[in-house]
């Protein structure tokens, strides 16, 4: 079956641009599925002007008007089996119904990011490194967005997740030229090293300066000056993230771009040329933040000593603690022209990227803001804040500091061993949650691990006390999220720890889902 998509999917990206633009005008692939109304995709437009795309990778749509094939793969953990996702029509968005009826119950990760040329440079979990360890695939249903008016699923990175591909076909190396975009989003970034999509080394190590040619996106100021308070479009070139040629950012107006889908570009001549550019992806064009030479000290950089493996997620070494979101992004073979730019940022706006059918705020449903506020007698005006990464409860009130506010406010996700239960995704550290260990609560980075995820998983259900909610561990399912000297824990009623107490039983495990303290 493979064997034989694949060959198809060879055949039809064989395609010319100029026939897929043909058929598209014909109207003939135009379908109520396709990426955009008409007219060519972005790695159309790329080829078209004489820059084809040598990887493209999206989990939400086609990047060719004919595609066709396979965008990811999905693996569940109820059974170990995994599933293609493809495209709704020939150039079309991503078929996130087939995911969800195969996840139901039960949690799926990401295992493959097909390329769709027909180079499969498809990207998997990537290996340890220089820096970090074997990298976690991502979890499948952590970032549902709209897309062409669909619900569609990005990619989204918590810490010691990534990708790679380190034998690649077609991809610039040495002093090769090479252009490449990805669309990520602007609410979800760390400072940590590297939430990277591009050209990196074949061996998982820092191979010195010029050995890397991608893209960061976060808020880790390499050099100064960074202006404002990011996050920030860089290029990763090895052993720094690049606002310029002298490192640090030369241009004022460059504060950053917090829109919640970002375009981001960069393109490197490999001698003595590199740029960068962003820009809001859901409307307007890009801006340009540095157009000019490489940098020459330190030197190495000019010409650049690419290498032509791809990386996502992570740095050149494996430097895996960066977060971040990944809708799609393509690398080209040779230096793509500003008009092919903006004609992409045209299509990518064409999509119409929005967050995620509303939710609304105080509910348990995946994507809502909420508060978790204590019910026993003493305790009616303390709220589940995390603290010193501790999990505890504390007073908050609307005169509360915004930092307590933020630490008692909570995101609710799918949850991440169970989509029938929820997850509990902390407002102000994108990428932590509350999870059980020796049965306390404690925020902490999302891993990837099945332990964590059981571990962060709860599943609501009446409260004890005859309201509000009580939430079972889904591994511990005798155990309740439960306060005992304002700390948290997941409790069972009468065991053998203090915190286990049959006093104030009920009414400790019964919780009040309400209004976030932080919208
Ligand atoms: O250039 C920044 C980072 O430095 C690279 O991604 C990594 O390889 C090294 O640690
Ligand atoms: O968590 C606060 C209180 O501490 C609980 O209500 C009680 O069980 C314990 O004494």
């Amino acid at each position: 079956m493979m064997v034989q998509s694949r060959t198809a999917r060879w055949r039809r990206t064989l395609l010319s641009a100029a026939s897929v633009v043909a058929l598209a005008a014909s109207g003939l692939i135009a379908t109520p599925g396709r990426s955009s109304a008409a007219g060519p995709q972005p790695c159309d437009i790329y080829a078209s002007a004489g820059t084809p795309c040598v990887a493209a990778h999206s989990t939400t749509r086609a990047l060719f008007a004919a595609y066709t094939g396979n965008l990811y793969q999905v693996r569940r953990a109820s059974d170990n089996t995994t599933r293609n996702i493809g495209v709704l029509e020939a150039g079309g968005y991503a078929n996130a119904g087939s995911q969800d009826s195969f996840c139901t119950n039960t949690t799926c990760v990401i295992t493959i990011i097909y390329d769709q040329t027909s180079r499969h440079n498809d990207l998997t979990p990537a290996p340890p490194g220089g820096v970090g360890g074997q990298d976690n695939p991502v979890p499948a249903d952590a970032l549902p967005v709209t897309a062409g008016g669909r619900t569609v699923y990005g990619a989204s990175f918590s810490g010691i997740m990534g990708y790679r591909d380190n034998s690649t076909s077609g991809v610039p190396t040495g002093s090769q030229p090479e252009g490449m975009y990805m669309v990520t989003s602007g609410t979800h970034y760390n400072n940590r090293c590297c939430f990277d999509y591009g050209n990196a080394e074949t061996n998982n190590l820092d191979n010195g300066n010029g050995h890397m040619d991608a893209i960061y996106f976060g808020t880790l100021c390499w050099f100064s000056p960074c202006n404002g308070a990011g996050p920030w479009v860089m290029a990763d070139l090895e052993n720094g993230l690049f606002q310029s040629n002298t490192g640090g950012s030369q241009n004022a107006a460059n504060t950053g771009n917090r829109n919640p889908f970002v375009t981001a570009t960069l393109k490197n001549n490999g001698t003595n040329f590199f740029a960068i550019k962003d820009g809001n992806a859901q409307a307007g064009g890009l801006s340009t933040r540095y157009s000019g030479a490489l940098p020459t000290s330190p030197g190495g950089y000019s010409p650049m000593r690419k290498e032509g493996a791809i990386i996502l997620g992570i740095g050149g070494d494996n430097s895996n603690t960066a977060i971040g979101s990944f809708f799609e992004g393509v690398m080209t073979s040779g230096l793509p022209t500003d008009a092919a730019e903006n004609a992409v940022q045209a299509n990518i706006v064409s999509v119409g990227y929005g967050g995620p059918s509303p939710v609304a705020a105080g509910t348990l449903n995946p994507g809502s803001t909420i508060s978790l506020r204590a019910t026993t007698a003493c305790c009616t005006t303390r709220y589940i804040r995390h603290q010193n990464n501790n999990a505890v409860t504390s007073v908050v009130s609307s005169g509360s500091s915004a930092l307590d506010k933020n630490d008692a406010t909570w995101i609710v996700r799918r949850g991440l061993a169970n989509n029938s239960c929820v997850s509990f995704e902390s407002r102000n550290y994108p990428g932590d949650f509350l999870r059980h260990f020796n049965f306390q609560l404690f925020r902490q980075p999302m891993d990837g691990t099945g332990v964590f995820r059981a571990d962060a998983t709860f599943c609501p259900q009446a409260g004890q006390a005859g309201s509000g909610t009580s939430f079972a561990s889904f591994n511990y399912p005798t155990r309740f999220i439960r306060h005992f000297n304002n700390t948290l824990y997941i409790a069972s009623n009468g065991g053998s720890n203090a915190f286990d107490a049959s006093a104030n039983w009920a009414a400790d495990v019964t919780w009040a889902v309400g209004t976030p303290w932080v919208a």
